[in-house]
C-alpha cells in the first residue's frame, strides 16, 4: 500500500493557477442544473426491486455490499456520478428518492444501497456510527459557553467534545474525514439551514492571486484539535497543512471548528497571526456569492461531495414544532482506493493506514435508524 510518505522535493508550492475540473465558482453554477441528477421513473423501479432483492435474501443494512444491491441502468449512472464526483467537478445532488414510500429503514437502505457504488462507508465518530444523523440534538455552543472556562481570549468556544452536525447553529467552512461525503435529506427544516459549497481549488488559486504569502502558510501545517476522538497510540490533536499540492493533484483539509480550539492544550504553540489571517481568508473567500454554492436539500435529495476538493457549510436553521418534521439528514463517510493521493499527514491523522474514517479504541461498527 502506497502510504503517501513523501520526501520535502515533492511538496511544491504552485506558482500558477492549478487547473482542475474540480476548480469552479458559485456564481457560474448557481443558476445552473448541469450538477443535478433526478431520478426517473425506470431507476425508482430498479430500487423498489433491489429493496425487495435485499428483503428476499434476508439481510441487515450494514451487511450489504454492491453485489447485494444489484442495479442495471442506474448502476452505470452511479458510475458516472462516481467519476464526476472523483475525478470531475467533485459533487453532484441526486435527486428524487422517493422517501414516503418507504419506511426509514427502507430509505436508509436505498441510500446505502446506492453509496456501495461509491465506495466503502467508515465510522463518522467514537460511537461507531456508519450511519450519521445530522440533526439538531440541541447541543448548542451557547450552552458550552454559559461556563466561562470553555471560551479563550478571542472568544472562541473551546468546547472539546462538541459536533456541529448535532445542532441547528451555522456551521462554518469545513472538510468532513473521507473522500466521499453524503448526505440524504428525510425532512427539510421548516427555515434555514441551506447547504453552501466551494470549491477549495478555486480558493487556492484565488489566495495564489490575491495572497501568495498567505498560500505559503497554508502548505505548512497547523495544528488540530480531534475534541476527544482519538485513535489508538494517538494524541488528541494532530498536524495538517490546508493545502497539498501531491502528486499532480490538489488536495484540502481545513476546518475552523477543530483548528480553532487547540487552544485548550497548553502544551502546543497558539496559531501564528499568518495562520490566522489565512485563515480568515479562507473563511471570507469561502462565503462570498462570487465563490460559494448554495442549495436548498429538499426531501428525496443526496448530497454527494468529493471531501478533497469540496468545503461544506451550512445556514442556521429552525425546525418545525412537531419532532417527526424535524430537519433529518441521514449522513455517510465512504473511502475509496483510487480516491486521491493523500500526504503522510493524512495518514498521521486516520491512524492504522485508513484513509477516512474515525476509529477509538473499542469502536465496533454500527448502523442505527434512531440519532
Ligand atoms: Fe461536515
Amino acid at each position: 500500500m502506497d502510504t503517501g510518505f513523501l520526501s520535502a522535493d515533492e511538496v511544491t508550492l504552485p506558482t500558477e493557477a492549478v487547473v482542475d475540473r474540480a476548480c469552479w465558482k458559485g456564481e457560474d453554477l448557481q443558476r445552473s442544473t448541469s450538477w443535478q441528477y433526478r431520478l426517473d421513473a425506470a431507476d425508482i423501479a430498479e430500487l423498489a426491486d433491489a429493496v425487495r432483492h435485499v428483503r428476499a435474501n434476508g439481510l441487515q443494512i450494514i451487511e450489504v455490499t454492491r453485489r447485494d444491491f444489484p442495479l442495471k441502468r442506474l448502476a452505470r449512472t452511479m458510475g458516472d456520478i462516481r467519476e464526476e464526483v472523483l475525478n470531475g467537478r467533485g459533487f453532484t445532488l441526486m435527486r428524487g428518492v422517493p422517501i414516503d414510500d418507504y419506511s426509514r429503514e427502507d430509505a436508509a437502505l436505498i441510500y446505502w444501497g446506492l453509496g456501495a457504488y461509491l465506495g466503502y462507508p467508515v465510522s463518522q465518530n467514537a460511537k461507531g456510527h456508519l450511519l450519521g444523523h445530522v440533526l439538531d440534538l440541541g447541543e448548542k455552543s451557547a450552552d458550552v459557553a454559559a461556563d466561562k472556562s470553555n471560551i479563550n481570549a478571542d472568544g472562541v468556544f473551546l468546547s472539546p467534545k462538541q459536533r456541529g452536525y448535532m445542532s441547528a447553529e451555522r456551521l462554518s467552512y469545513h472538510t468532513d474525514w473521507a473522500d466521499i461525503i453524503g448526505l440524504l435529506c428525510l425532512h427539510p427544516s421548516m427555515t434555514g439551514g441551506e447547504s453552501r459549497i466551494v470549491s477549495s481549488i478555486a480558493l487556492h488559486n484565488a489566495i495564489l492571486e490575491r495572497r501568495p504569502d498567505l498560500l505559503r502558510t497554508l502548505y505548512e501545517p497547523y495544528w488540530v484539535d480531534r475534541k476527544g476522538e482519538i485513535p489508538a497510540g494517538a494524541r488528541p490533536y494532530f498536524q495538517m497543512p490546508v493545502f497539498h499540492n501531491y502528486q499532480g493533484k490538489l488536495t484540502t483539509y481545513y476546518s475552523g471548528g477543530h483548528m480553532k480550539t487547540i487552544g485548550i492544550y497548553p502544551e502546543l504553540p497558539p496559531h501564528t497571526s499568518k495562520q490566522r489571517e489565512a485563515m480568515e481568508l479562507m473563511d471570507e473567500l469561502a462565503n462570498s456569492p462570487k465563490f460559494r454554492l448554495e442549495m436548498v436539500l429538499e426531501k428525496g435529495d443526496i448530497q454527494l461531495l468529493n471531501n478533497h476538493v469540496v468545503l461544506h457549510s451550512r445556514t442556521g436553521f429552525t425546525d418545525f414544532p412537531e419532532p417527526e418534521k424535524r430537519r433529518h439528514l441521514l449522513r455517510l463517510w465512504w473511502i475509496t482506493p483510487d480516491g486521491r493521493p493523500l500526504t503522510h499527514w493524512f495518514y498521521e491523522r486516520y491512524g492504522a493506514g485508513l484513509r477516512g474514517g474515525i476509529y477509538t479504541p473499542g469502536l465496533v461498527e454500527n448502523v442505527s435508524l434512531e440519532p
